[in-house]
């Protein structure tokens, strides 16, 4: 039987300090097997980064090195990515560069992943090195390896990496408790309490993909936020900052406050997935993909005190149609703002495009099973789609048969056109991962800076990823 909803405290994660802190601040990892109390009284398995899921959450500044070491304890090759990071393309996690397991792997076990001749392959563990040359965002990181990214992720392969910045400090948001990264996913059990994936090849050692029934993607009908199951946490009537992200391998959520503040616009948008807009946006609604991340402010001292409000899930329906709760539990001085000026953003222009390049997203055949290509091909690690030169600006465009959250490793961009119309409400500010609807095309524009090297693009519907929905580009 599933929980009765709003029963759990919301957890948030733990945050890691640096065991060392020279030019580069220096974490350690360990991906271990562990257990989670996530339905209460059961206790779940998990693959997570320390051994929690989420994994701890790595707050760093600014053009401040991060240096994380991760070590394989899991029975499986990881790889790590910092989705949204700016990252030299050799710490980037490319889908073939696998740290092996501490305790061996058995090169015979292959899979398409271990044949890529650029692929640096490490044993056991391995630094990676984030330079965090960017402006302040919420990223995550989560296993990235090739062909095995959904179920590595529905284990528990997931965390958050705050980068933080003086200018956004300056600013006077709401800060310290008031202040919560909310991880939401979706998760099916199964009568034992164990997360349920439907893998193909249950040792995730060869066969890549799912079941036919889930090509579409791995849906489940618990909703956890944080790790736990609707969660409910008690809230001062002050404005709160809330960095929304679906972490979710296929669902897509609309989230919205029930009831609605009077008035309404409930969601102070604030920043979408790199960082600070130019300015608040007041949406009643925030449709969400997986990968996406939404920062905004709820002024929960526009509800009494004593006031219930439920964040909901408008696509979903009966147990997904409720994320979790907030408790209007007591007064409180609120000397945070939202400024009306939050940030300066200057896109780079259509006019300053070199190229322009077009990828449609569609189903096809992958290995003689139905799979997701992408401009017809499936990945392959010496496929090279776009070969863009550094400091470059170009165009691409999208298209799509059915929902594909689209994303791009290293660059931040600009959502140019959506269905051949003006960019949507929730298209501002500079994103990593933008979801296409059915039948759209979305044109983007984007400058490719920051380092040389190869880089993947890829649908991050997981399965569709999985499933060969992902392509190379090369900053040459
Ligand atoms: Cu969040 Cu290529 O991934
Ligand atoms: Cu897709």
């Amino acid at each position: 039987p599933l929980p009765e909803p709003f029963r759990v405290p919301l957890p948030v994660p733990r945050v890691i300090s640096p065991h060392r802190t020279d030019d580069a601040d220096h974490y350690a990892i360990t991906q271990r097997e562990s257990t989670a109390e996530i339905l209460p009284g059961v206790r779940t398995p998990i693959w997570g980064y320390d051994g929690t899921f989420p994994g701890p959450t790595v707050e760093s500044r600014r053009d401040r090195t991060a240096v994380v070491h991760h070590r394989n304890e899991l029975p499986v090759p990881t790889v790590v990515h910092l989705h949204g990071g700016r990252t030299p393309a050799d710490s980037d996690g490319y889908p073939t560069e696998l740290v092996l397991p501490v305790t061996g792997w058995d090169a015979g076990h292959g899979g398409h992943g271990t044949h890529d001749a650029r692929a640096r392959i490490s044993n056991g563990s391995r630094d990676y090195v984030f330079p965090l040359r960017q402006r302040a965002a919420t990223l995550w990181y989560h296993d990235h390896r090739m062909d095995f990214t959904g179920p590595a992720v529905y284990r528990g392969l997931a965390g958050f990496h705050l980068v933080r910045d003086d200018e956004e400090d300056a600013l006077g948001l709401p800060s310290g408790d008031r202040e919560l990264p909310l991880m939401i996913v979706d998760r099916a059990f199964d009568e034992h309490g164990a997360f349920a994936y439907p893998s193909l090849d249950r040792t995730l050692r060869t066969v890549p993909g799912v079941e036919d029934a889930y090509v579409e993607g791995v849906f489940g009908d618990v909703i956890l936020v944080n790790g736990a199951p609707w969660p409910v946490h008690e809230v001062a009537a002050v404005r709160h900052r809330l960095r929304v992200l679906n972490a979710s391998n296929a669902r897509r959520y609309d989230l919205a406050l029930d009831p609605p503040p009077p008035g309404g616009g409930g969601f102070v948008q604030i920043g979408s997935d790199q960082g600070l807009l130019d300015a608040p946006r007041s949406h009643d609604h925030l449709p969400v993909a997986p990968a996406e991340r939404y920062d905004v402010v709820v002024d929960f001292g526009r509800y009494p005190v004593g006031a219930e409000v439920t964040l909901v899930n408008r696509l979903g329906s009966g147990t997904t149609a409720r994320v979790m709760k907030f408790v209007v539990a007591r007064s409180a001085p609120d000397d945070s703002r939202v400024p009306a000026k939050l940030a300066t953003i200057t896109p780079p222009s259509r006019s300053q495009a070199t190229t322009t390049r077009e990828f449609s997203f569609r189903g096809g055949r992958v290995h003689g099973r139905a799979g997701w290509v992408i401009g017809g091909e499936p990945f392959a690690p010496d496929r090279m789609s776009a070969t863009p030169r550094l400091g470059d600006v170009e165009v691409w465009r999208f298209i799509a048969d059915v929902h594909h959250p689209v994303h791009l490793h290293l660059v931040g961009f600009h959502v140019l056109s959506r269905g051949g119309g003006p960019p949507g409400p929730f298209d501002g500010g500079i994103k990593d991962t933008v979801d296409l609807s059915p039948g759209e095309a979305v044109e983007v524009v984007m400058r490719f800076d920051g380092y040389r090297g190869r880089y993947v693009f890829h649908c991050h519907n997981a399965e569709h990823e999985d499933m060969a929905m992902m392509a190379n580009f090369e900053v040459v």
